[in-house]
């Protein structure tokens, strides 16, 4: 998704905004480039790498030498191909005034055709283009207003999202931003001020920051800053302290971000069970939710709305929620609910699961569901994200930064997560004191098991080497592994390209089967919980039509040996608690699979980190 830096201060821009650039990659993107200021405004900008557009502000650095003042931005192609002219910084025709832009424009077809009547010429074909052209008309028609004013009143025009830096040769010394729909923090130095999409740029400059909330504008000047609404209303913000290391977001010694990300599951697990679980008071501490924790448990029926992996957390929420607490549970794609008149209302809880914390869909789905009065709760990983702060009460995962583009610490942290409310809803109304301790007796042995799993790398590594080759590959779990499946197979296609499938074990009759020959691997998880046998014989079933079937399986099950081609053994764990265990081989021979075919696996193509568009 794109990407926004900007820097106002005494160093040199150039090199800040790139290095900043390439903190963004991993949100993916098809080109990038900066607009530096100094006297003159110069743009570069062009299709490709951060590294590629390094080596050619060469010459730009010595047009304009000593810039302290810039913007930058790397472009998820959303109106318009990925091409030189498409990328952002957009100039107006004069040159003197630079826009980037994150979002969408909704209503730029309507803005482009009446700029152009009035003699705009636009060379991209991007929706953000208009946007300079708008600040430009405005600025012509009163050439007395200030930067801020002109695009405060340009954007009154904007229906859409947008995260926005605009400066300008007229006014030198300061960057306007403005923030609707699409995320925008403040980093302040001293003398500096650094400006970004999220804060991976930031962190390394300064732990101080503000964030932007929807409609608010703000001037950034070497100064200071100020921060109002778009109706030109004063805000009061207040400074939040970031409370992660660059380091946290560095590759730390392996190879990929995934294999790292993959790793650090165990003291992820840990984390997000810290101060939460006090197991010496046989009780849970679930700070976020728990002024409403009586409200959410009256529940008569709990709406999980999310996408991708966070969607398959969700899956087992519902399995978990009503195993344990017995209110009933639908999952919806955050996507489907926005869209179809939910009925959805007071009495429901509506819980929102996401990493990033801005995708738009289940930003949609959060404020559908709040328009209709269910109350509304977050589970997020990105703390000060845009759903953590719409939401009315949730919880932090507390996973660190995510920087894989496929998730994977994020996915266990939300599923411990929901383990855990599953608990706390059920306390006191569906099971005894007893049970919910022997519960969270389980819940702290898990990341032990989980480091053992972790164990198998090279095991897992050399199923890969055999299936690598796969066309297809068919992924089958039941009950609480059924998402597990699902999972598995999302992995396995999103960064190796190879196409996958996950299904219920029992649905395979009903249609997969078909597909079944010598050339098709089968990925069971039948691990020992009350759906085995029946795995058991869909397994042979499986056999019996020749494909090559590879199992999850608990350790000291030498029945399934009898039956699999391989077999990757996984610790004893009780059905609702095995998702946390299942997906971690599932995870590492997506990994392998595709790091064996040459694949980017922290940046598989077309797809991005934080989908903040639709
Ligand atoms: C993108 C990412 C996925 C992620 C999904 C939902 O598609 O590539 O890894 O699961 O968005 O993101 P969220 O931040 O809401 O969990």
């Amino acid at each position: 998704m794109c990407g926004i830096v900007g820097y106002i201060g005494w160093q040199d821009a150039a090199p800040l905004l790139l290095k900043g650039l390439k903190r963004l990659e991993y949100r993916g993107y098809d080109s990038a480039g900066i607009a530096l200021l100094n006297g003159t405004l110069s743009v570069m900008k062009q299709k490709g790498s951060v590294g590629g557009l390094e080596k050619d502000t060469h010459t730009l650095r010595q047009e304009i030498p000593g810039a302290t003042l810039g913007i930058g931005h790397t472009r998820w192609a959303t109106h318009g191909e990925p091409s030189d002219r498409n990328a952002h910084p957009h100039l107006n025709a004069a040159g003197d005034i630079a826009v980037i832009h994150n979002g969408i424009v909704e209503n730029f077809s309507a803005l482009k055709q009446e700029l152009v009547s009035q003699g705009y010429v636009f060379v991209s074909e991007t929706d953000s283009e208009v946007l300079v052209h708008l600040i430009d008309r405005i600025w012509k028609s009163e050439p007395s207003l200030d930067l801020e004013t002109v695009t405060r009143s340009a954007l009154r025009h904007v229906e859409g999202a947008y995260g926005l830096c605009v400066i300008s040769s007229r006014e030198p010394d300061k960057i306007v931003v403005a923030r609707k729909g699409s995320p925008l923090v403040i980093g302040i130095g001293i003398g500096e001020f650094f400006i970004a999409s999220d804060a991976a740029p930031i962190v390394e400059h300064t732990n101080k920051v503000v964030y932007l909330s929807d409609g608010e504008l703000a001037v950034v000047t070497r100064e200071g800053y100020s921060i109002k609404t778009i109706e030109n209303v004063e805000q009061e913000k207040i400074v939040t302290e970031l409370d992660f290391s660059l380091e946290k977001i560095e590759k730390g010694g392996f190879e990929h971000f995934m294999l790292k990300e993959i790793f650090e599951q165990p003291a992820v697990m840990h984390d997000v069970m810290r101060g939460r679980v006090r197991l010496e008071e046989g009780r849970l501490c679930l700070g976020g939710i728990e002024d409403y924790l009586d409200r959410l448990k009256q529940a008569k029926r709990i709406v999980i709305c999310a996408c991708g992996t966070s969607w398959h957390a969700g899956l087992i929420g519902e399995y978990l929620i009503e195993e344990f607490a017995r209110i009933p549970v639908e999952v919806d794609y955050a996507s489907e609910f926005r869209y179809r008149n939910p009925i959805v209302g007071v009495d429901d809880v509506v819980i929102v699961i996401s990493q990033s914390g801005e995708t738009a869909d289940t930003l949609a789905a959060l404020r559908t569901a709040k328009e209709k009065g269910a109350l509304v709760m977050g589970i997020c990983n990105v703390v000060g994200s845009t759903i953590a702060r719409e939401t009315l009460c949730g919880m932090y995962t507390h996973a660190g930064p995510e920087v894989g583009v496929a998730s994977t610490k994020a996915f266990t942290a939300q599923v411990i997560m929901l383990y855990m409310l599953a608990l706390a809803l059920s306390k006191g109304r569906t099971i005894s004191n007893e049970e919910i301790v022997l519960n969270l007796k389980e819940l702290v042995s898990i990341p032990e098991k989980a480091a053992r799993i972790l164990e198998l790398d090279s095991q897992i590594k050399s199923i890969a080497e055999r299936f690598k080759d796969a066309k297809n590959v068919l992924y089958l779990g039941r009950g609480f592994n059924f998402p597990v499946a699902l999972e598995g197979a999302l992995k396995l296609k999103e960064i190796s390209y190879i196409h996958a499938e996950g299904y219920p074990a029992a649905e395979m009759k009903h249609g997969p089967i078909a597909l079944i020959d010598e050339d098709m691997p089968v990925i069971f998880i039948a691990t020992r919980d009350n759906t085995y046998t029946k795995i058991l014989s869909n397994i042979e079933e499986v056999r019996s039509r020749k494909g090559r079937v590879i199992a999850i399986a608990n350790e000291g099950d030498q029945e399934i040996s009898r039956l699999a081609e391989h077999v990757i053994y996984i610790p004893q764990a009780s059905g609702p608690i095995t998702p946390l265990l299942t997906v971690i081989p599932l995870q590492l021979l997506a990994y392998h699979i595709a790091t064996l075919r040459g694949c980017n696996v922290d940046r598989p193509r077309n797809l991005a980190k934080s989908v903040t568009v639709e």
